[in-house]
Protein backbone atom coordinates (compact mmCIF):
# COMPACT_ATOMS: atom_id res chain seq x y z
CA UNK A 1 0.00 0.00 0.00
CA UNK A 2 1.41 3.85 -0.81
CA UNK A 3 1.60 5.83 2.29
CA UNK A 4 -0.34 8.86 2.33
CA UNK A 5 0.74 12.14 0.73
CA UNK A 6 -0.27 15.27 1.65
CA UNK A 7 -0.87 17.87 -1.24
CA UNK A 8 1.49 21.16 -1.02
CA UNK A 9 -0.12 23.95 -3.10
CA UNK A 10 1.70 26.92 -4.40
CA UNK A 11 -0.02 30.06 -2.95
CA UNK A 12 -0.53 31.21 -6.66
CA UNK A 13 -3.75 31.76 -8.09
CA UNK A 14 -4.66 28.97 -9.28
CA UNK A 15 -3.26 27.03 -5.75
CA UNK A 16 -5.62 29.47 -3.71
CA UNK A 17 -8.54 28.59 -5.89
CA UNK A 18 -7.90 25.12 -5.33
CA UNK A 19 -7.68 25.79 -1.80
CA UNK A 20 -10.93 27.46 -1.39
CA UNK A 21 -12.91 25.06 -3.34
CA UNK A 22 -11.79 22.38 -0.62
CA UNK A 23 -12.45 24.25 2.27
CA UNK A 24 -16.27 25.50 0.50
CA UNK A 25 -17.16 21.57 0.58
CA UNK A 26 -15.97 20.97 4.23
CA UNK A 27 -12.17 19.84 4.08
CA UNK A 28 -9.14 20.91 5.78
CA UNK A 29 -6.64 23.01 4.25
CA UNK A 30 -3.65 23.75 5.95
CA UNK A 31 -2.69 27.76 5.45
CA UNK A 32 0.22 29.92 7.43
CA UNK A 33 -0.50 33.07 9.19
CA UNK A 34 1.97 35.24 10.45
CA UNK A 35 2.04 33.24 13.69
CA UNK A 36 2.14 29.46 12.82
CA UNK A 37 0.08 27.46 10.61
CA UNK A 38 -3.22 27.00 11.06
CA UNK A 39 -5.54 24.28 10.05
CA UNK A 40 -8.66 25.60 8.45
CA UNK A 41 -12.34 25.25 8.44
CA UNK A 42 -15.35 27.13 6.91
CA UNK A 43 -16.40 28.44 10.70
CA UNK A 44 -20.13 27.64 9.50
CA UNK A 45 -19.77 23.96 8.65
CA UNK A 46 -20.63 21.85 11.87
CA UNK A 47 -18.93 19.07 9.79
CA UNK A 48 -15.97 20.46 8.95
CA UNK A 49 -15.04 21.77 12.16
CA UNK A 50 -15.21 18.64 13.68
CA UNK A 51 -12.80 17.47 11.10
CA UNK A 52 -11.21 19.85 12.60
CA UNK A 53 -10.53 18.17 16.20
CA UNK A 54 -10.74 14.83 14.74
CA UNK A 55 -7.36 15.55 12.57
CA UNK A 56 -5.65 16.77 15.41
CA UNK A 57 -7.11 14.42 17.94
CA UNK A 58 -8.03 16.47 20.42
CA UNK A 59 -8.94 15.13 23.81
CA UNK A 60 -11.62 18.27 24.59
CA UNK A 61 -13.21 20.78 23.03
CA UNK A 62 -11.62 24.07 23.10
CA UNK A 63 -12.79 26.93 21.48
CA UNK A 64 -11.25 28.03 18.24
CA UNK A 65 -10.40 30.76 16.49
CA UNK A 66 -11.77 32.56 14.00
CA UNK A 67 -10.31 34.18 10.82
CA UNK A 68 -11.37 36.86 8.99
CA UNK A 69 -10.45 38.98 6.22
CA UNK A 70 -11.02 42.59 7.88
CA UNK A 71 -12.78 44.51 10.77
CA UNK A 72 -16.38 44.68 8.57
CA UNK A 73 -16.03 41.08 8.41
CA UNK A 74 -15.58 40.66 12.06
CA UNK A 75 -18.13 43.19 12.92
CA UNK A 76 -21.05 40.94 10.97
CA UNK A 77 -20.19 38.08 13.76
CA UNK A 78 -19.45 39.42 17.10
CA UNK A 79 -19.98 42.82 18.50
CA UNK A 80 -17.28 45.67 18.96
CA UNK A 81 -17.42 48.34 21.77
CA UNK A 82 -14.64 50.73 21.93
CA UNK A 83 -12.28 48.81 23.42
CA UNK A 84 -12.35 46.45 20.52
CA UNK A 85 -12.55 49.12 17.91
CA UNK A 86 -9.54 50.62 19.60
CA UNK A 87 -7.77 47.59 19.63
CA UNK A 88 -8.75 46.29 16.34
CA UNK A 89 -7.71 49.56 14.48
CA UNK A 90 -4.18 49.41 16.10
CA UNK A 91 -3.49 45.86 15.58
CA UNK A 92 -5.07 44.23 12.73
CA UNK A 93 -4.15 42.97 10.13
CA UNK A 94 -1.55 41.19 13.00
CA UNK A 95 -1.05 38.53 16.00
CA UNK A 96 -4.16 39.71 18.12
CA UNK A 97 -7.27 37.77 18.84
CA UNK A 98 -10.08 39.27 20.36
CA UNK A 99 -12.85 37.64 22.58
CA UNK A 100 -15.95 39.90 21.81
CA UNK A 101 -19.75 38.70 22.19
CA UNK A 102 -21.03 36.54 19.34
CA UNK A 103 -24.15 37.38 17.36
CA UNK A 104 -26.35 34.99 17.83
CA UNK A 105 -27.23 34.37 14.07
CA UNK A 106 -23.88 34.88 12.44
CA UNK A 107 -24.00 31.58 11.38
CA UNK A 108 -20.80 30.54 13.44
CA UNK A 109 -20.64 26.71 14.76
CA UNK A 110 -21.34 26.05 18.10
CA UNK A 111 -18.75 23.69 17.79
CA UNK A 112 -15.87 26.51 17.50
CA UNK A 113 -17.29 28.45 20.13
CA UNK A 114 -17.80 25.22 22.29
CA UNK A 115 -21.40 26.67 22.80
CA UNK A 116 -20.35 29.85 24.53
CA UNK A 117 -21.99 33.40 23.65
CA UNK A 118 -18.29 34.64 22.53
CA UNK A 119 -15.94 34.10 19.91
CA UNK A 120 -12.70 34.96 19.09
CA UNK A 121 -11.57 36.93 16.11
CA UNK A 122 -8.77 37.37 14.30
CA UNK A 123 -7.65 39.00 11.00
CA UNK A 124 -4.04 37.72 9.93
CA UNK A 125 -1.40 39.64 8.75
CA UNK A 126 0.43 37.32 6.34
CA UNK A 127 -0.67 37.95 2.39
CA UNK A 128 -1.20 34.01 1.75
CA UNK A 129 -3.72 33.78 4.66
CA UNK A 130 -5.15 37.47 3.43
CA UNK A 131 -5.27 36.29 -0.20
CA UNK A 132 -7.02 32.77 0.95
CA UNK A 133 -9.75 34.65 2.95
CA UNK A 134 -10.22 36.49 0.01
CA UNK A 135 -11.10 33.65 -2.31
CA UNK A 136 -12.63 31.76 0.14
CA UNK A 137 -14.55 34.66 1.19
CA UNK A 138 -15.77 33.56 4.57
CA UNK A 139 -14.83 32.94 8.69
CA UNK A 140 -12.58 30.23 8.73
CA UNK A 141 -11.66 28.25 12.15
CA UNK A 142 -8.21 27.74 12.33
CA UNK A 143 -5.92 25.82 15.45
CA UNK A 144 -2.40 25.64 14.54
CA UNK A 145 -1.94 22.94 12.11
CA UNK A 146 -0.13 20.11 14.65
CA UNK A 147 -1.47 17.34 16.26
CA UNK A 148 -2.89 17.75 19.62
CA UNK A 149 0.05 17.86 22.36
CA UNK A 150 2.81 18.29 19.81
CA UNK A 151 4.63 21.78 18.94
CA UNK A 152 2.92 24.47 16.59
CA UNK A 153 4.13 24.03 13.01
CA UNK A 154 5.66 27.28 11.39
CA UNK A 155 7.34 25.56 8.44
CA UNK A 156 4.84 23.61 5.62
CA UNK A 157 7.02 20.87 5.96
CA UNK A 158 5.94 20.42 9.94
CA UNK A 159 2.39 20.34 8.67
CA UNK A 160 3.56 17.32 6.70
CA UNK A 161 5.49 15.63 9.10
CA UNK A 162 2.09 15.78 11.57
CA UNK A 163 -1.25 15.45 9.37
CA UNK A 164 -0.21 13.74 6.60
CA UNK A 165 -3.48 11.51 5.37
CA UNK A 166 -5.30 13.61 8.29
CA UNK A 167 -5.91 16.68 6.28
CA UNK A 168 -6.75 17.80 2.80
CA UNK A 169 -4.26 20.45 1.80
CA UNK A 170 -1.18 22.90 2.88
CA UNK A 171 -0.12 25.72 1.17
CA UNK A 172 3.12 26.25 1.45
CA UNK A 173 3.90 30.08 2.33
CA UNK A 174 7.83 29.81 3.94
CA UNK A 175 8.54 29.87 7.08
CA UNK A 176 6.03 32.22 9.93
CA UNK A 177 7.72 35.57 10.87
CA UNK A 178 6.13 35.40 14.37
CA UNK A 179 6.75 32.04 15.12
CA UNK A 180 4.24 31.80 18.10
CA UNK A 181 0.53 32.34 18.54
CA UNK A 182 -1.34 34.76 18.80
CA UNK A 183 -2.07 37.16 21.76
CA UNK A 184 -5.74 36.33 23.13
CA UNK A 185 -7.49 39.60 24.94
CA UNK A 186 -11.06 38.59 26.07
CA UNK A 187 -13.10 42.17 26.11
CA UNK A 188 -15.49 40.96 28.91
CA UNK A 189 -16.40 43.41 32.05
CA UNK A 190 -12.54 43.81 32.08
CA UNK A 191 -9.82 43.59 29.60
CA UNK A 192 -8.56 40.17 30.32
CA UNK A 193 -5.65 38.74 29.16
CA UNK A 194 -6.10 35.18 28.04
CA UNK A 195 -2.63 33.75 26.52
CA UNK A 196 0.37 35.93 26.50
CA UNK A 197 1.32 35.62 22.55
CA UNK A 198 2.78 38.02 19.50
CA UNK A 199 1.74 41.37 20.48
CA UNK A 200 3.26 42.84 23.61
CA UNK A 201 1.03 43.06 26.45
CA UNK A 202 2.61 46.19 27.37
CA UNK A 203 1.74 47.63 23.70
CA UNK A 204 -1.94 46.84 24.54
CA UNK A 205 -1.93 47.98 28.42
CA UNK A 206 -0.67 51.47 26.59
CA UNK A 207 -3.25 51.68 24.18
CA UNK A 208 -5.95 50.65 26.91
CA UNK A 209 -4.41 52.82 29.49
CA UNK A 210 -4.51 50.40 32.25
CA UNK A 211 -3.16 46.46 33.04
CA UNK A 212 -5.15 44.00 31.68
CA UNK A 213 -6.41 41.76 33.78
CA UNK A 214 -4.40 38.46 34.50
CA UNK A 215 -5.74 35.20 35.74
CA UNK A 216 -4.08 34.52 38.71
CA UNK A 217 -6.39 31.52 40.17
CA UNK A 218 -4.28 28.47 39.86
CA UNK A 219 -6.99 26.59 39.85
CA UNK A 220 -8.42 27.94 36.47
CA UNK A 221 -5.64 28.77 34.54
CA UNK A 222 -5.70 30.85 31.59
CA UNK A 223 -3.21 28.58 29.21
CA UNK A 224 -5.69 27.50 26.11
CA UNK A 225 -8.15 24.98 26.26
CA UNK A 226 -7.96 25.15 30.23
CA UNK A 227 -10.53 27.67 30.16
CA UNK A 228 -13.51 26.33 32.48
CA UNK A 229 -16.20 28.30 31.30
CA UNK A 230 -17.22 25.97 28.26
CA UNK A 231 -21.36 25.51 27.92
CA UNK A 232 -23.01 23.55 30.39
CA UNK A 233 -27.21 22.93 29.85
CA UNK A 234 -29.06 23.82 32.74
CA UNK A 235 -30.37 20.31 33.02
CA UNK A 236 -28.49 17.57 34.60
CA UNK A 237 -26.83 14.72 32.40
CA UNK A 238 -27.22 11.09 33.09
CA UNK A 239 -24.29 9.67 30.85
CA UNK A 240 -24.20 6.14 29.53
CA UNK A 241 -27.90 5.57 29.71
CA UNK A 242 -29.42 2.40 27.58
CA UNK A 243 -32.81 4.64 27.35
CA UNK A 244 -34.67 7.06 29.17
CA UNK A 245 -36.44 7.22 32.51
CA UNK A 246 -40.41 8.46 32.10
CA UNK A 247 -39.11 11.84 33.51
CA UNK A 248 -36.08 12.21 31.45
CA UNK A 249 -35.28 13.47 27.39
CA UNK A 250 -32.68 10.96 25.87
CA UNK A 251 -29.91 12.11 23.66
CA UNK A 252 -28.96 9.50 21.12
CA UNK A 253 -26.28 8.00 20.02
CA UNK A 254 -26.57 5.15 17.14
CA UNK A 255 -29.32 3.46 16.33
CA UNK A 256 -31.92 4.08 19.10
CA UNK A 257 -36.03 5.00 19.25
CA UNK A 258 -36.29 8.14 17.95
CA UNK A 259 -35.51 11.75 19.40
CA UNK A 260 -32.43 13.97 19.23
CA UNK A 261 -29.81 12.07 18.24
CA UNK A 262 -25.90 12.66 17.71
CA UNK A 263 -25.69 10.58 14.91
CA UNK A 264 -28.12 7.80 14.36
CA UNK A 265 -25.37 6.20 12.00
CA UNK A 266 -23.17 5.82 15.14
CA UNK A 267 -20.37 8.31 13.19
CA UNK A 268 -18.04 10.34 15.77
CA UNK A 269 -17.31 13.16 13.23
CA UNK A 270 -21.44 13.66 13.03
CA UNK A 271 -21.51 13.47 16.80
CA UNK A 272 -18.64 16.35 17.33
CA UNK A 273 -20.86 18.24 15.03
CA UNK A 274 -24.08 17.76 16.63
CA UNK A 275 -23.03 17.87 19.71
CA UNK A 276 -23.03 21.72 21.22
CA UNK A 277 -26.05 22.02 18.94
CA UNK A 278 -28.31 19.35 20.44
CA UNK A 279 -27.18 20.62 23.90
CA UNK A 280 -28.31 23.99 23.20
CA UNK A 281 -31.78 22.63 21.62
CA UNK A 282 -32.32 20.62 25.41
CA UNK A 283 -32.01 23.94 26.94
CA UNK A 284 -34.27 25.57 24.64
CA UNK A 285 -36.74 22.65 25.13
CA UNK A 286 -36.86 23.38 28.75
CA UNK A 287 -35.04 19.40 29.28
CA UNK A 288 -34.13 19.34 33.51
CA UNK A 289 -32.63 16.10 33.15
CA UNK A 290 -31.17 14.08 30.03
CA UNK A 291 -30.01 10.93 29.75
CA UNK A 292 -27.16 10.34 27.47
CA UNK A 293 -26.92 7.08 25.41
CA UNK A 294 -23.26 5.49 25.46
CA UNK A 295 -20.52 7.49 23.06
CA UNK A 296 -17.71 4.91 22.39
CA UNK A 297 -14.29 6.50 23.89
CA UNK A 298 -12.31 6.69 20.89
CA UNK A 299 -11.15 9.01 18.02
CA UNK A 300 -13.25 11.94 18.53
CA UNK A 301 -15.40 10.04 21.37
CA UNK A 302 -12.88 11.24 23.80
CA UNK A 303 -13.46 14.68 23.58
CA UNK A 304 -17.06 13.80 23.03
CA UNK A 305 -17.14 12.43 26.03
CA UNK A 306 -14.52 14.51 28.21
CA UNK A 307 -17.25 17.67 26.98
CA UNK A 308 -19.98 15.36 28.56
CA UNK A 309 -18.77 14.19 31.54
CA UNK A 310 -18.20 18.06 32.23
CA UNK A 311 -21.63 18.81 31.35
CA UNK A 312 -22.57 16.33 33.86
CA UNK A 313 -20.04 16.80 36.72
CA UNK A 314 -21.51 17.92 40.10
CA UNK A 315 -21.58 22.31 39.30
CA UNK A 316 -20.87 24.65 41.94
CA UNK A 317 -24.07 26.51 43.05
CA UNK A 318 -25.11 29.46 41.64
CA UNK A 319 -23.24 32.64 42.10
CA UNK A 320 -25.40 35.55 44.08
CA UNK A 321 -26.89 37.71 41.85
O1 LIG B 1 -1.75 32.61 16.23
C1 LIG B 1 -2.82 32.05 16.40
O2 LIG B 1 -3.72 32.53 17.12
C2 LIG B 1 -3.05 30.71 15.69
C3 LIG B 1 -2.98 30.96 14.19
C4 LIG B 1 -3.27 29.74 13.38
O3 LIG B 1 -3.83 32.03 13.84
N1 LIG B 1 -4.31 30.14 16.05
C5 LIG B 1 -4.56 29.61 17.26
O4 LIG B 1 -5.86 29.20 17.39
O5 LIG B 1 -3.74 29.51 18.16
P1 LIG B 1 -6.49 28.30 18.46
O6 LIG B 1 -7.85 27.97 17.93
O7 LIG B 1 -5.62 27.14 18.83
O8 LIG B 1 -6.67 29.19 19.75
C6 LIG B 1 -7.71 28.79 20.60
C7 LIG B 1 -7.65 29.48 21.92
C8 LIG B 1 -8.42 28.69 22.95
O9 LIG B 1 -7.72 27.61 23.50
C9 LIG B 1 -8.74 29.77 23.94
O10 LIG B 1 -7.62 30.02 24.74
C10 LIG B 1 -9.01 30.96 23.06
O11 LIG B 1 -8.36 30.72 21.85
N2 LIG B 1 -10.44 31.13 22.78
C11 LIG B 1 -11.11 30.86 21.64
N3 LIG B 1 -12.41 31.17 21.75
C12 LIG B 1 -12.58 31.64 22.98
C13 LIG B 1 -13.71 32.13 23.70
N4 LIG B 1 -14.92 32.20 23.15
N5 LIG B 1 -13.51 32.54 24.96
C14 LIG B 1 -12.28 32.50 25.53
N6 LIG B 1 -11.19 32.05 24.90
C15 LIG B 1 -11.32 31.63 23.66
MG1 LIG C 1 -2.08 25.18 19.29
Amino acid sequence: MTPPVLPILVPDAQGLSKAAAILRRGGLVAFPTETVYGLGADARNDRAVAGIFAAKGRPSFNPLIVHVTDLAMAQTIADFDDRALLLAQAFWPGPLTLVLPLHPDAGISPLVTAGLPSVALRVPAHPVAQSLLGAFGGPLAAPSANPSGRISPTTAAHVVAGLTGRIDAVIDGGPCAVGVESTIVGLGPEATLLRAGGIPTDMIEALLGKPLTRNTDPASPMAPGQLESHYAPQGTLRLNAKAAMADEVLLGFGPVADGLNLSPTGDLTEAAANLFRHLHTLDAMGAARIAVAPVPEYGLGQAINDRLRRAAAPRPSAPPD
